[in-house]
């Protein structure tokens, strides 16, 4: 597998391009990740999107149970995307899942994913996921993919599903946001009854909590001005 990939995106704030190269990075870049995290928390206009994740946090997704993928344009860190292994720790989402003590080794953990404000809009937090869960695969290969995600937080909905993982749950994470846990299985995707297929708001929480608890997994994102809703569709056997 090469280890490093090449591009070209879009910086918002003066409109040009600029070449990038993105490769897999680890301890020695924690001070670079913690200033970026730092800055994009920072700049979020809502808490809600996304947690501030303390330094044992980053440093254990940086060690050898990460497979992190970091974005530089010149040198400079402009976004990474961390993908890790659990295992039997309390933040393995395969907990919410209800998986047996066994499978939990077979969670890899999208837990965390920032794109520096400028570089947004460029799908670079899809692109780094793929690259990141290639490397795993090859490394330790696993049965599920898993995300936290705030339903607030539209682009990173929309990338979960754009490659292949479903809502299998909704919990109140971190003290008190609500999170979707995505799931997919790599052995085989999920299939659904379409003809079950409902809308629902994406902050009705209330709603899709009952769902969830009648079989219901979510499949896909409809977004209008309106706002952000997600397709609900009953989960057939395997
Ligand atoms: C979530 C995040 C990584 C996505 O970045 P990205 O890969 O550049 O996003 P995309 O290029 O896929 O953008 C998808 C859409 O969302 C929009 N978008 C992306 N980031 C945005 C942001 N921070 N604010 C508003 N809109 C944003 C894009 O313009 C694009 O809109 P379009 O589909 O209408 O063209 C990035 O926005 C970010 O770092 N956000 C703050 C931290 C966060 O929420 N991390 C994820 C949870 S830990």
């Amino acid at each position: 597998m090469e280890n490093l990939k090449t591009g070209v995106i879009k910086n918002r704030r003066d409109g040009l391009s600029y070449s990038y190269e993105m490769k897999q990075i680890g301890l020695e870049q924690l001070t670079q990740v913690q200033a970026l995290h730092n800055e994009v928390i920072d700049s979020l206009p809502d808490a809600d999107l996304c947690w501030r994740f303390p330094l044992d946090h980053l440093t254990r997704y940086l060690g050898e149970d990460g497979v992190t993928v970091g974005v530089f344009v010149a040198e400079r860190l402009v976004g990474f995307r961390v993908l890790y292994f659990a295992g039997e720790r309390d933040d393995n989402p395969g907990l919410d899942l209800g998986l047996a003590p066994e499978e939990l080794a077979q969670v890899a953990h999208l837990p965390l994913s920032n794109v520096h404000p400028d570089y947004t809009g460029n799908g670079l937090q899809k692109t780094m996921t793929l690259y990141a869960v290639a490397i795993a695969e090859h490394m330790r290969p696993f049965y599920y993919l898993c995300s936290n995600v705030s339903p607030k937080n539209y682009p990173s909905m929309a990338e979960k599903f754009a490659i292949g993982m479903r809502v299998a749950a909704l919990k109140v994470k971190y003290g008190a946001f609500w999170r979707y846990v995505f799931c997919r299985d790599m052995r085989q995707a999920w299939k659904v009854n379409e003809e079950s297929a409902l809308l629902v708001e994406s902050e009705d929480c209330a709603r899709q909590t009952e769902l969830l608890a009648q079989g219901y997994c979510g499949v896909r994102l409809e977004r209008s001005v309106a706002g952000t809703k997600i397709v609900f569709a009953r989960r057939l056997p395997e």
